[in-house]
């Protein structure tokens, strides 16, 4: 065997380089051809030509006017690339966000990263909107990278109109982007999964949604003991609003502002709603019920008949029958930092207290409206994937998911490259994956990469067993070895 090898390589080392001679001389070009002059030149006969080709919305390159320079290998800061190890991650809790959308019968959707700005700009004073990665195209539209998932989908829904039947139960696991200060499990881009539900009035619908998000906890290994949802209504902070008659419409801005409530200092907070046209009275008020921390004192303070503590209740009784009573508690101090939410809102935190929230959502009854549709109560989540990889390496959860290709398939001289194809085509067309060793290599070498690739079976394609019809197996794991006739390989 290893003078077969040795002169496979004799024959081949000569034609490698011819090889690499070829394409250096097809994509390389001479450095006495790259002087500025030439790269302009180059650059605007480019644009020239793109320019003549008609209105086809991409950019033109850039005029080029310096040497060119090392680019920096890192990506831009606060985004990420994926190795192979970390697309493995992100697939394995991709594949989790999916299964259990699916065992929740809901239907997966996706939008444009690239949106319309006028989507994401409320008047609130929301911190999303600063965080906007916005500019303008080339048909001069004021355009934005999503920095969430929720009023594409509000956009959808509107644009379906009647012609689907609610309740519509979607979910959709896309990339986001925020100018974002960076902490730990917070980036500039992440990824989010979101569940909403459109069409369905009751808190049924955010008990439902937040059982799903336990579930996924659950088949994560994540346990209440690790994690805890905080919930609240944002009808409870209304109530208090009527009750000293601050106009509905100042409502969003007060919620924006108590949201930074553990962010910045209370006289911060005390002064933000003044300013807002809050009174000194009702101040103290919202700061009372915002630090009550179980039902039936809010109960005793808001009275039984009001929506607030209806639906907390509610909620907190169907979220028993799950079974999940040990995951939520009540907590009036959490309103979210989106204006659109109208009743129920909830976070998960880990109960460390390391990480910032999990997950976050509610309930927004009148966000369709705000883009011109007719209103349609809806409710939702999103989950990001940082902060949950975080809190996984935390607790030493996160899953061993090593590279794995079942055959690793070799031919033993180099006329038999066609043979080991056709011996990977026959793997693949049963199902089997197959690490086809593309080039002449030594055992050893073939043997370490079925190692790498923790390949259970290496196929020896020899020119004895070939004329025969038959190959070499050698299973992996146990050394055992035998021939076999190509059509029994299974
Ligand atoms: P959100 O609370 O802004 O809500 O974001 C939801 C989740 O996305 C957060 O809890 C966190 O896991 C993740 N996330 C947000 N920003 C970042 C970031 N800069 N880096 C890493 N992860 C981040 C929403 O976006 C709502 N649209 C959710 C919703 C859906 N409400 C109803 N339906």
């Amino acid at each position: 065997m290893p003078a077969i090898h040795s002169s496979l390589n004799f024959y081949l080392k000569p034609l490698f380089l011819s090889h690499s001679s070829i394409s250096f001389s097809k994509f390389a070009i001479p450095k006495q051809v790259l002087s500025p002059r030439n790269l302009c030149a180059l650059a605007s006969a480019e644009s020239a030509a793109s320019h003549n080709g008609g209105r086809s919305g991409a950019l033109s390159p850039p005029t080029v006017t310096e040497e060119l320079q090392r680019i920096d290998v890192n990506p831009p800061k606060g985004t990420r690339d994926f190795p192979p190890e970390d697309m493995r991650l992100r697939n394995w809790l991709f594949h989790n966000f999916r299964e259990v959308s699916r065992l929740f019968g809901f239907e997966e959707v996706d939008f444009p990263v690239l949106e319309s700005e006028a989507l994401f700009i409320r008047k609130a004073g929301e911190e999303i909107r600063d965080q906007l990665y916005c500019f303008e195209d080339r048909g001069n539209r004021r355009v934005a990278l999503r920095p969430e998932l929720t009023p594409s989908l509000a956009r959808l829904v509107i644009q379906k109109g009647k012609s689907v039947p609610l309740p519509l139960k979607w979910f959709a696991v896309g990339q986001c982007w925020r100018y974002e200060r960076m902490t730990r499990g917070r980036r500039r881009e992440h990824y989010q999964w979101n569940m909403d539900i459109i069409g369905v009035p009751e808190v049924t619908a955010e008990a439902e949604l937040i059982s799903s998000i336990i579930t996924f906890f659950k088949r994560i290994g994540i346990s209440e003991s690790d994690v805890g949802f905080r919930v609240s209504s944002r009808k409870v902070l209304q109530e208090v609003l009527r009750c000293y008659s601050i106009p509905e419409n100042l409502f969003g801005k007060v919620c924006i502002i108590i949201d930074k409530i553990e962010k910045l200092p209370l006289d911060v907070i005390k002064n933000d709603l003044k300013s807002a046209g809050i009174s000194e009275e009702a101040i103290e008020e919202l700061l009372r019920v915002l630090s009550i921390k179980s039902l039936t004192e809010l109960e005793e303070i808001l009275g039984g008949a009001g929506e607030a503590v209806a639906d907390l209740k509610l909620l907190f009784s169907l979220v028993e029958n799950f079974g999940y009573s040990d995951w939520i508690q009540f907590d009036a101090s959490v309103v979210r930092g989106l204006a659109y939410y109208t009743g129920i809102v909830f976070e998960c935190f880990d109960r460390d207290g390391k990480l910032r929230a999990i997950c976050g959502g509610g309930r927004y009854d009148r966000l369709l409206s705000t883009f011109g549709g007719d209103d349609i109560p809806a409710c939702g989540f999103g989950f990001g994937d940082a902060v949950i990889v975080e809190l996984l390496k935390e607790k030493g959860l996160l899953p061993e998911l090593d590279l794995q290709v079942e055959n690793i398939v070799c031919a033993l001289d180099h006329n038999l490259q066609g043979a080991a194809a056709t011996v990977a085509t026959i793997l693949r067309g049963k199902g089997q994956s197959v690490d086809l060793v593309l080039e002449s290599k030594p055992l050893k070498w073939v043997f370490k990469r079925a190692a790498r690739i923790n390949a259970q079976r290496l196929i020896l394609v020899g020119n004895t067993e070939w004329q025969k019809g038959m190959v070499g197996v050698k299973i992996l794991s146990s050394g055992e070895q035998y021939e076999i006739k190509l059509d029994e390989l299974e």
